[in-house]
């Protein structure tokens, strides 16, 4: 049997949304963006929603729409794709990692030891789906000593003034936190519609607009569009609409807009996601757990309650007391058994690019344990009636590795 990691969950609507972009005539950002962005504020319950071409393009705008540059620092999580820091990177400012905690994500109490006067913005990120602790996170760059501290350099970081929470949900679209999906919960939040997540369009990412009252969400999703387009007062579908060929660039923006033909894929995916994807997903999670709770060699990955509720992007496995390369040699096994896994993540400070910029992961050590005992098991719609069939080779390469 070949069971692949993480095959896009293309269908007959799939394919005929798609087909009706390409037969429209425009096949760059138009009618299916917009679509694709009511879709998202719908499933989010929010009022603007901006798409682009993917979550590491809206993470970056996002911050530079806050001012962040050389200079100031971001508080990111060691525990993520590289993505989250290279954007902070890009800006000229620094990534300041922090450990997590063993569900994965952000550790609230080393964010609060890391906050200086020089941090603009924090980064947390939905691991697997699983929702961090926003109302403490929220609470924390409120009080009166953390806003004490904040040195605020433009315009928008004194209407704010405060840090900025940016969510990195590129894996938690549909997740709640206290009853309410995620895109409520941070100032902004950013969804990835790559490949392998629960909704894609091949590539993409969406902005989600929730910041205080101060702020226009119109104005501020406006910005967002020119700035992911060139500073582009018309658009293409302007201009050949008949809005006349003669436009102006307003700004230094950037080429980060999604074209029709992949908000299509997403457009027809969204419509079922919280009916039958989500829910198909959540089955095959739950078999998992089922299975697996009873080997004492197991450690579940954190279980639905009833203030969170995950997107159940990932089944982040971990197995007990075993070493970095015992894991590596449990995963040969499974391979070679034709099951696809995988491993998130390696903690940032174990990648090159960053430990040429001087991190290591001595500082992270909840991180590092769990990387190394971490195994991502296969998890999509269809995958139900072979979950037994994984759960086997897994147990069975445990035997194998472990006696
Ligand atoms: C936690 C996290 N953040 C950001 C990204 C970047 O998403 P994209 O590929 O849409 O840029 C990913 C992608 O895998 C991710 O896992």
């Amino acid at each position: 049997m070949k069971i692949p990691f993480s095959p896009p969950y293309i269908d007959e609507d799939v394919k005929q949304e798609v087909l009706s972009a390409l037969e429209s005539g425009w096949i760059t950002s138009g009618p299916k963006v917009l679509e694709l962005e009511r879709l998202v504020a719908e499933q989010t319950g929010v009022s603007h929603v901006a798409c682009c071409n993917s979550a590491t393009s809206g993470l970056m705008l996002l911050l530079h729409w806050y001012g962040v540059t050389k200079g100031d620092e971001v508080i990111i999580p060691a525990y993520t794709y590289a993505a989250t820091a290279l954007v902070v990177v890009h800006l000229g400012a620094r990534p300041v990692m922090v450990d997590c905690n063993e569900d994965f994500n952000i550790d609230l109490e080393e964010i609060r030891k890391k906050i200086t006067p020089k941090t603009k913005a924090v980064i947390p990120v939905d691991i697997a789906g699983w929702p961090c602790d926003y109302n403490q996170l929220n609470a924390l760059v409120k009080s009166p000593e953390i806003k004490a501290k904040f040195n605020a350099t433009t315009e928008v970081q004194k209407m704010l003034g405060r840090i900025l929470v940016l969510s990195d949900a590129a894996h938690s679209l549909g997740a709640l936190y206290n009853g309410l999906p995620m895109g409520q919960w941070a100032d902004f939040t950013v969804f990835s519609f790559h490949a392998v997540k629960n909704v894609t369009t091949a590539e993409g990412g969406a902005m989600v607009v929730n910041l205080p009252e101060v702020f226009n969400h119109a104005d501020v999703y406006r910005t967002l569009k020119l700035w992911s387009l060139n500073g582009q007062t018309k658009d293409a579908l302007a201009k050949t609409n008949g809005a006349g060929w003669k436009y102006d660039i307003v700004y230094p923006g950037f080429k980060m807009n999604m074209p029709d033909i992949c908000a299509a894929i997403g457009v027809a995916q969204l419509k079922k996601y919280k009916e039958q994807i989500l829910p198909a997903r959540k089955k095959v999670f739950d078999n998992y757990v089922e299975r697996l709770r009873e080997y004492n060699w197991v450690q579940l990955p954190p279980l639905d309650s009833v203030n969170k509720i995950s997107s159940y992007h990932l089944f982040a496995l971990r197995i007990n007391a075993i070493s970095e390369s015992a894991r590596d040699k449990m995963i040969e096994s499974i391979s070679a058994k034709g099951v696809s896994v995988n491993v998130h993540f390696q903690p940032l400070p174990l990648l090159t690019v960053f430990k040429n910029m001087g991190y290591s992961i001595h500082g992270y050590p909840q991180a590092y344990d769990n990387y190394s005992r971490e195994i991502s098991l296969p998890i999509y719609p269809g995958l139900d009636s072979k979950t037994d069939y994984i759960i086997d080779s897994i147990v069975e390469a445990y035997n194998e590795v472990n006696g």
